[in-house]
């Protein structure tokens, strides 16, 4: 999930809002947060493909882990050219969604997505490379984050990549907008998603309050809660779980990370 992504006004102080621990169980199943992850990915899917066939290429037959994997939108192309992949994730909608899509695009075969906690899922064999994209990282605290990247170290051949895509923190704080807006057209219309955010220094979180509108007026709020890591810490965690060469670049063109670089995505073998 874009952290910061676009701006509007800035709306004066607000109290930081109280989250829900584990917050993500009822985040995703309970709003149309499909529609906006379809939307984002419809901009990057192509360039973020293009990124791994540079930096990750893959055996025929490769095995994959999408760690986190949403609906799959990335790894169901990678089952289209004839890897196996193993996707988990929590949300329910997500995941039947991701195996009715295998099913129209004939991977199901090979596209295997699950109902599973990343915090303690193993892929049934050994990957050739695991991903874990557009945010899904951060979401416990330094623990439950720190066995989320435990696990998917274990899930890998030796010296196979990770790439983890996460918001470069320096650039979300020296840009930070207290308020976004977004519209987003679907196929039902217009959905407007509202965003209030605020820093919690006691916690060292990003907390936002996410407002959906959809075209027929129906309105969903839903809270979230995401660790502020900067690039060196994702670094450490990286490598406390096993990780010994790690990259860090700016953006899917592979531009070699900055400050101002949009995300932060770690490249780790
Ligand atoms: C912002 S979405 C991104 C989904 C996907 N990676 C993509 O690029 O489209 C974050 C996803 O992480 C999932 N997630 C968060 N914590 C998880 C966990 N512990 N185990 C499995 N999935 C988790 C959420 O359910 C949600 O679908």
């Amino acid at each position: 999930m874009n952290a910061q992504a676009d701006t509007t006004k800035s709306k004066a102080d607000k109290p930081e809002p109280e989250t829900e621990k584990n917050w993500w169980l009822k985040f995703y199943q309970d709003t149309p947060f499909i529609q906006y992850l379809d939307n984002a990915h419809r901009e990057d899917q192509e360039e973020i493909l293009a990124f791994l066939s540079v930096h990750t290429p893959l055996p025929e037959g490769a095995v994959i882990y999408d760690q986190c994997c949403g609906v799959g939108s990335i790894s169901l192309p990678l089952a289209g050219q004839g890897h196996t992949v193993y996707g988990t994730d929590l949300c329910p909608q997500f995941i039947d969604e991701a195996k009715r899509r295998a099913e129209i695009l004939k991977v199901q075969n090979r596209a295997h997505y699950l109902l599973a906690d990343a915090t303690t899922y193993t892929t049934p064999s050994p990957c050739d490379l695991a991903v874990n994209l557009y945010t899904s990282f951060g979401y416990g605290d330094d623990g439950v984050n720190l066995a989320m990247l435990k696990m998917v170290r274990g899930c890998l051949k030796e010296g196979a990549p990770f790439l983890l895509d996460f918001p470069n923190f320096y650039l979300v704080i020296s840009s930070f907008r207290k308020h976004i807006v977004r519209h987003i057209d679907t196929a039902t219309g217009t959905l407007t998603v509202n965003r209030e955010a605020a820093f919690s220094p006691e916690t060292g979180r990003l907390l936002q309050e996410w407002t959906f509108i959809e075209a027929d007026g129906k309105r969903s709020c839903q809270k979230s809660s995401l660790a502020v890591y900067l690039p060196h810490q994702i670094k450490d965690m990286l490598r406390q779980v096993g990780f010994e060469r790690i990259e860090l670049m700016g953006d899917f063109h592979g531009t070699p990370f900055g400050v101002n670089s949009p995300r932060c995505i770690a490249l780790a073998r």
